[in-house]
């Protein structure tokens, strides 16, 4: 039978501490440094060569459901109990609504070094060493906000404005377009500075620290962030019956995306799936 994922303000003392035990768990055998050494690998932008799976692509989606999938099932042989909730940001706005309470993610980032002092994932509690990083760091850091340059979560009008447009993505399949939900999802916008930085991306602006970066992973709110982007795709297709994930075949020999990019009937490295396969999972999971 299917199991839920719950609205992260929906969840009881029991849930919060059983979600935060298996994440300590994970991490203290070494499991969750997997999960972020996986995410920066697969790290590549447009401006690189090869096959880009996680960002910047199409499959931006299914990789992130395979890869939220992945923690979950490791997550739930811990405690079978368990399931990742989703923070929904359209509405928990603010550095002092949940998620960012001691008794699940802590909260915000001290001023000089954005070192995250309080609940189960600060330093000093000695549980959430970083180990894998993109810079030296190995304190869990946030500026939730932007002290010192503010930005906001995005809207819920900004997110009904991707869920609104009827095509699943558009050539050249990468940060440069303008139409098609996944781009303005994920987030990549023109224009200089927080402006362009949109939806998914805006979020990880928000938070700050180490959600910065190709490292964002060390921060557990990654997976709460991106089961609520999970959540929009199942919403997208409710919208847009019978539109499905593009491009259906692979871009031909001799074009600029020839090889770039992941084809709905195509292996989606490093798993053994494609982003057919993963277009309804509704008898894995679904959202409450
Ligand atoms: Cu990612
Ligand atoms: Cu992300």
């Amino acid at each position: 039978m299917a199991y839920t994922r719950k609205d992260v303000s929906a969840l009881t003392a029991g849930e919060k501490r059983r979600f935060v035990n298996a994440l300590l768990d994970l991490k203290r055998r070494g499991e969750y440094d997997e999960f972020v050494r996986m995410h920066i690998e697969y790290y590549t932008s447009d401006g690189e060569n090869g096959l880009r799976t996680a960002h910047m692509a199409p499959s931006f989606l299914p990789w992130h459901r395979k890869f939220v999938l992945e923690l979950e099932r490791a997550l739930r042989r811990i405690d079978d109990a368990v399931t990742v909730p989703y923070w929904d940001w359209t509405r928990l706005r603010s550095a002092r609504s949940v998620p960012w309470s001691d008794d699940l993610l802590g909260g915000n980032g001290r001023s000089w070094d954005q070192q995250v002092t309080t609940g189960p994932f600060a330093y000093r509690q000695g549980h959430w060493t970083i180990r894998e990083n993109v810079t030296d760091g190995r304190f869990l850091t946030r500026d939730l906000g932007r002290a010192r340059d503010p930005i906001d979560l995005p809207t819920r009008a900004e997110l009904d404005a991707a869920l609104n447009d009827p095509v699943y993505d558009v050539a050249p399949w990468d940060s440069t377009v303008t139409r098609g939900f996944r781009n303005k999802l994920e987030g990549w916008g023109t224009g200089r500075g927080s402006a362009s930085w949109r939806t998914h991306n805006r979020v990880h602006r928000w938070v700050g620290g180490v959600m910065l970066g190709g490292a964002s992973v060390n921060d557990p709110v990654f997976w709460l962030h991106h089961a609520f982007i999970d959540l929009q795709w199942t919403r997208w297709q409710q919208r847009h019956p019978g539109v499905r994930y593009q491009p259906e075949r692979p871009p031909t020999p001799g074009t600029a995306q020839y090889r770039r990019v992941v084809a709905r009937h195509e292996k989606l490295p490093p798993w053994d799936v494609t982003p057919d396969s993963l277009e309804d999972v509704s008898r894995i999971y679904r959202y409450v």
